[in-house]
């Protein structure tokens, strides 16, 4: 196969590009989201069907077989988008900085501590800036409402968050998008459903409430047989994690925070997030489907003696489809717009607690977590 098989940037276009790296199933939707930013992209990947695949899909792209290839196209100040394994995210990013490139990484972010200071300090000694693509679920309008409805105090005193998600049969390798076995061995994906879901789970609820320090008190996480279970491989992550954390919030306010993720497990199903304070309880739906294009935020309180529930629908407005959150957050900055999710500190201290979360199941033993503002962890 040539190093490009499809067609030739001119020379004289001034947009920023866009550089695909990893050719899968979740690099069609960054290749969507640069379409419709009006970007010119490329892709690559040493998977000779992935990469045709994508050329099908994306005739306008430049596709390579071979990273380094890529990138010796690319020009200072392209973003690169890391759509490969996590086990791959480091080293991919490390090369998209040294080249002069922003980039946007796949979720989980990078598999440990360790990791994350390497991608972090590449960043940091590029000067260039990392979206963590756990902000796919970030930015909506009902998270921006429930975030000013807290702060107005119509809870009064927050003092628990109880964030639940259960799912029986839909862990990914298995069940979801079975071909890509490498999400349940630890070495390539890290971890399971924590690193899969969790990091969406804790990235947009700590989005709203901006904690600047947690303890995990208790944790476990543990993976569960099924008949679905594949003979040739084992399963080496976690389908089910649960724990409890004291949250520290901004005004030093301290919220136990009950949280359980589940992608496979023999109970019911169950799906809530409800912050509860001494006047009131709000909720904000923040996972798809938003049915006609809105989105609700709860708000119970008490009116004279009884409980009464107030919905607020508000309309999605220009907000972009969830996966193309990330890309759009990195454009945004880069413009000139919000930059709290190119915010170091942030990605740091919202991949340390899941971190943490996995220390606790481990030893038994409380971890605490502070967010070091201005610092990458
Ligand atoms: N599939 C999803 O629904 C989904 C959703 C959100 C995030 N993600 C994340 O996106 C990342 C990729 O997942 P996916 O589902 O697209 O996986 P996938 O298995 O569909 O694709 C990964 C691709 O990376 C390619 N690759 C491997 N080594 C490479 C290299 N050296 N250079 C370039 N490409 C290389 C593989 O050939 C493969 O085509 C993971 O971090 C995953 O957690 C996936």
């Amino acid at each position: 196969m040539p190093a490009v098989i499809s067609t030739v940037w001119g020379k004289t276009d001034m947009a920023r590009r866009v550089h695909i790296i990893g050719a899968g199933a979740i690099a069609h939707h960054h290749a969507d989201a640069a379409r419709l930013l009006g970007l010119p992209f490329a892709a690559c990947d040493p998977g000779a069907s992935a990469l045709e695949a994508f050329a099908a899909a994306f005739p306008e792209a430049r596709t390579y077989a071979d990273v380094d290839a890529m990138l010796a196209n690319a020009r200072d100040g392209d973003i690169a988008v890391v759509a490969v394994p996590p086990k791959l995210h480091v080293a991919m990013a490390q090369k998209a900085f040294a080249a002069g490139l922003h980039v946007v990484c796949e979720k989980p972010v990078v598999r440990d501590g360790a990791e994350l200071d390497e991608l972090t300090g590449a960043a940091c000694a590029a000067d260039r800036r990392l979206v963590d693509a756990s902000v796919r679920f970030t930015g909506l309008p009902s998270q921006e409402r429930a975030r000013a409805l807290l702060n107005e105090g119509v809870v009064g005193t927050p003092y628990l968050v109880r964030m639940v998600n259960r799912r029986n049969r839909a862990r990914p390798g298995v069940e979801y998008q079975p071909t890509s076995r490498w999400f349940i061995n630890r070495d390539a994906a890290g971890g399971g459903v924590l690193m899969d879901w969790g990091v969406y789970d804790l990235t947009q609820l700590f989005h709203v409430l901006r904690p600047v320090a947690a303890e995990v008190l208790c944790a476990t996480a543990k993976s569960v047989q099924t008949g679905a279970d594949p003979e040739d491989v084992a399963i080496e992550v976690e389908s089910h994690v649960a724990a409890t954390l004291r949250l520290t919030l901004p005004g030093d306010e301290a919220v136990d925070f009950i949280y359980e993720r589940a992608n496979g497990c023999h109970g019911p199903e169950l799906s809530e997030l409800t912050v509860e304070g001494n006047r009131g309880a709000l909720a904000w739906q923040w996972l798809p489907p938003y049915p006609e294009g809105a989105i609700t935020v709860d708000l119970w309180r008490d009116d004279a003696g009884k409980m009464i529930r107030e919905t607020e629908t508000l309309p999605m407005g220009a907000h972009p489809h969830f996966h193309h959150v990330p890309l759009h957050a990195m454009h945004d900055a880069l413009e000139g717009g919000a930059q709290d999710r190119v915010d170091l500190s942030r990605i740091a201290f919202n991949f340390a607690v899941i971190q943490a979360i996995y220390r606790t199941a481990e030893s038994g033993r409380p971890t605490q977590v502070a967010l070091t503002p201005g610092g990458a962890g």
